[in-house]
């Protein structure tokens, strides 16, 4: 449940905030005051503040926001204002507010504001460690794994929390960047200071200058007021960059400029701004690559590049999946409230062999729609993504023999099976556009059966529950023969 304080003197935004969050997943306080808005936030332990700017009586918005950055700097606070006048709002934000408002209020701006705050104070607070214990509480967030590459990089995550260094984290989409990056900050000096995440893909060009850097009334169309950087906002903590390479020429420079000096000077302005903030950059794209071709400054790449690390594809550690998953099934469990899953030992062998274009983001998904469509304690194939096994599937006849004999099946062994199988089946046939299934899958069948019983008809027929005479128009259709004395 989320806690939320709101700290307003006016007795009508009190009861709209509280007709908007009514509900079993928000836990809204009041305070009148700036007083009493510093009394509450010890002892109630907010995850984010509102607060208007101009209060009636006592001590305004600015004052108590810069004393409750003093007690704590990770508590995001979102400033209110009913004037249009944008300087207080500036000077909040140079306090360190996590943004301003407005009134009278957009509503869905409201939530969507709130919901990001509270993600921010989430990523602040949480501390990331490396290899959870079981036991792990929920505050707490691992980075699991036990392959050689993964200890590397736990090893140089406490050789860098002490410091100040520049960082950057490379690797595929889903590798855990992130987290990496978030770990770096819970184990550092600056762990008491913000933390902020700006993804520079997601931000178009010229924004993101904006986002980061401050600019100036008027610097382009559309800047019709003024706002601070999160350089600025974030002074003191940390920053963490994330998809670096999409950024665009102009404000790698500027962050250049940062790094090298601890300064940056306005859009449209020309007072330089000094800043002591922490750089964690990501990247999944190869920024080498990018360097020659021009996109990336040589100099803004080995200014970054002072300590890089790099998290292999989860398809290069394979013995991380058994864990990763064991960890995701009790992740998933402890929110749901419920015992954990276990794995069924071909399920789990077929995540092991899988590609996982996604790494571990993959997993996570694979793992929690696999809980949502199974229907016992246990993860089993039929669980499965379809294009999970079908890539199994596709690899060659190799597993007829070896997973699904047609004498096991006839047996009874694995009856569970067959449907998972031809439900993966069809999905990847479907993929392949052309192909026919069934008279493919059919054709695919008899030549296993008749390899199996070195041509004999009579047992490969009995074998795949057809009569010899069937059997044999099959071979025809198909054309075996011919195929088998090929091989
Ligand atoms: N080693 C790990 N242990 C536990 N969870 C992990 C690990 N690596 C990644 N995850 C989880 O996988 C998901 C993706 O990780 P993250 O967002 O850090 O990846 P990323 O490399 O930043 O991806 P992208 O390039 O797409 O942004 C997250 O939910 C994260 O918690
Ligand atoms: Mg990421």
């Amino acid at each position: 449940m989320d806690k939320l304080l709101l700290i307003d003197d006016e007795v009508d935004v009190q009861y709209s905030f509280r007709r908007i969050f009514e509900s079993p997943a928000v836990e809204l306080h009041t305070a009148s005051s700036g007083e009493e808005g510093l009394r509450l936030v010890p002892k109630l332990k907010p995850d984010l503040v509102l607060m208007d700017i101009r209060m009636g009586t006592g001590m305004n918005g600015l004052e108590t926001l810069r004393r409750l950055r003093q007690a704590d700097a990770r508590l995001p606070v979102i400033m209110m204002t009913a004037y249009g006048t944008t300087q207080t709002a500036i000077e909040a934000m140079k306090l360190g507010a996590y943004d301003y408002l407005l009134k009278p209020f957009d509503v869905p701006k409201l939530k969507q504001l709130i919901a990001s705050a509270l993600k921010a104070a989430r990523d602040m607070r949480q501390v990331v460690s490396c290899q959870p214990k079981p036991e792990a509480g929920e505050q707490e967030v691992g980075i699991v794994g036990m392959s050689e590459p993964m200890h590397a990089v736990f090893k140089l995550i406490g050789q860098l929390a002490s410091t100040d260094a520049t960082v950057l984290i490379t690797g595929e989409s889903g590798t855990g960047k992130e987290l990496v990056a978030r770990a770096i900050y819970s184990h550092g000096r600056r762990a008491e200071q913000p933390f902020l995440a700006i993804n520079c893909a997601a931000i178009p060009e010229q924004l993101l200058e904006s986002e980061l850097f401050v600019h100036e009334k008027g610097a382009f169309t559309g800047a019709a007021t003024q706002r601070v950087g999160k350089f600025e906002q974030c002074n003191g903590g940390t920053i963490f960059l994330d998809e670096i390479g999409d950024m665009s020429l102009t404000t790698q420079t500027k962050i250049l400029r940062v790094l090298q000096n601890g300064s940056f000077e306005r859009v449209g302005g020309n007072q330089p701004v000094n800043v002591d903030v922490r750089v964690i950059a990501a990247t999944n794209k190869p920024l080498e690559e990018a360097v020659a071709a021009r996109a990336f400054r040589e100099d803004l790449f080995y200014r970054l590049n002072v300590v890089r690390i790099h998290l292999p594809p989860l398809r290069e550690r394979r013995e991380d999946i058994r864990l990763l998953a064991d960890y995701f099934l009790r992740k998933f469990a402890r929110a749901g409230g419920r015992a954990p899953h276990v794995i069924h030992p071909d399920a789990l062998a077929l995540l092991e062999r899988h590609h996982w274009p996604g790494n571990v983001r993959e997993l996570e998904n694979v793992i929690e729609r696999s809980l949502v469509v199974g229907k016992t304690d246990a993860i089993m194939v039929a669980d499965l993504p379809p294009e999970i096994v079908a890539e199994r599937l596709a690899t060659g006849p190799g597993f007829v023999s070896t997973h699904a004999r047609p004498r096991d099946a006839a047996a009874g062994t694995a009856p569970n099976e067959v449907p998972a199988l031809a439900r993966a089946l069809f999905s990847w046939a479907r993929s392949q556009r052309t192909l026919k299934v069934l008279p493919a899958v059919e054709r695919e069948l008899v030549i296993c059966a008749l390899e199996e019983m070195r041509g004999n008809q009579v047992q490969a027929a009995k074998l795949l529950g057809i009569t010899r005479a069937t059997l044999r128009k099959r071979i025809e259709k198909f054309g075996i023969q011919r195929d088998l004395s090929i091989h």
